[in-house]
């Protein structure tokens, strides 16, 4: 019956947290977050202004994270974006459940919860909907909500957005590594780059000190692109101590994933990063992950391999570097 739950649900039956969800101290954000006027906050680029791609390659050399504002993605698909996401989520627990993923199936697209423990026997404080949503070959349609009226919509507008500025944010990281502009995109897969979209579900928590929404990790994918709602929660890890990303208007958040840290041969830096919950308020983002087709073969590129630089990665298939990653296997 747990495994049919949710945070959500469970989120409203309760005074303080299971102790299931409670972080070692040294994870819990009430003791390791980092405050005070010294602490810095992540490049915040202005994508109009020139010389905004030398910024992007400086940012995701010494932060592996930087928000990007005039992006050119119109403010009315995002928030059509969050609209039909609040609204899914808003929908009867009965009615979420019915796109249930099943991890043992091996179905990873659907409505899941972080109710199932992870691999290190613990919880976090956060639901999600996952599903591919570009290339079109690959999107199955039965797995996205049939309501809210304008999901699908809203997510195909959205990912259109997604694609071109994914374009753009890889053909700047190309040329600030010495490489042609199509280097990335050739790369990572062309017209068959992976766009998955999720939605994260953080439900007011009792104690928000104790506990994170999600693990500290670096995402698997090329670039991650966020868009947050203005509940603040994503924590970024520099130089030993863990910052606050903190909530720009109209921003969208980009991660600099494992594929570029590998592709770059360490020159770029995927971002460790965690998320916090709030006491009263729910949190949700969107993030886009944008992935290599599964059989493709990703490896540091060979003009930034040298005898002086020799490479750090193993070349793989992008599946076999997912399964390695969700297994804690070695690389
Ligand atoms: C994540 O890294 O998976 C979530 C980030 C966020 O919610 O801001
Ligand atoms: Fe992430």
């Amino acid at each position: 019956a747990e495994a049919h739950q949710s945070v959500q649900a469970l989120a409203t039956s309760l005074c303080s947290l299971p102790p299931e969800f409670v972080r070692p101290e040294q994870e819990q954000p009430g003791a390791t977050t980092f405050h005070g006027a010294a602490a810095p906050d992540a490049p915040v680029i202005d994508m109009s202004v020139p010389g905004s791609g030398a910024r992007i390659a400086a940012a995701a050399r010494e932060w592996g994270l930087f928000q990007v504002v005039n992006h050119g993605v119109p403010p009315a698909a995002v928030a059509e974006l969050q609209r039909v996401g609040r609204a899914f989520f808003a929908l009867p627990q009965a009615e979420k459940q019915r796109h249930a993923m099943d991890p043992a199936s091996g179905k990873i697209e659907g409505y899941g919860t972080k109710l199932q423990r992870d691999l290190d026997g613990k919880k976090t404080w956060n639901d999600f909907f996952f599903h591919v949503v570009a290339p079109p070959a690959m999107v199955d349609h039965g797995i996205w909500p049939e309501r809210p009226e304008g999901y699908r919509e809203a997510n195909e507008e959205y990912c259109r957005h997604m694609q071109r500025l994914t374009s753009d944010l890889f053909e700047h990281l190309s040329l600030g590594l010495g490489l042609d502009k199509g280097a990335m995109a050739e790369a990572f897969g062309g017209d068959d780059l992976v766009f998955l979209q999720k939605i994260n579900f953080y439900p007011p928590c009792p104690q928000p000190e104790l506990t994170l929404g999600v693990a500290p990790h670096t995402d698997m994918s090329t670039v991650t692109i966020l868009v947050p709602n203005e509940v603040q929660g994503l924590q970024v890890f520099r130089d030993g101590h863990w910052y606050d990303a903190k909530y720009v208007p109209d921003a969208l958040i980009v991660h600099i994933g494992d594929q570029i840290e590998i592709f770059s041969n360490g020159e770029y830096k995927a971002v460790l990063h965690r998320t916090t919950v709030n006491k009263e308020k729910t949190r949700m983002s969107w993030p886009v992950f944008v992935e290599p087709p599964g059989e493709l073969v990703v490896g540091p590129h060979p003009k930034l391999v040298s005898d002086e630089s020799p490479a750090k990665y193993k070349a793989k298939k992008y599946k076999d570097y997912q399964h390695c990653k969700i297994n804690k296997l070695p690389m």
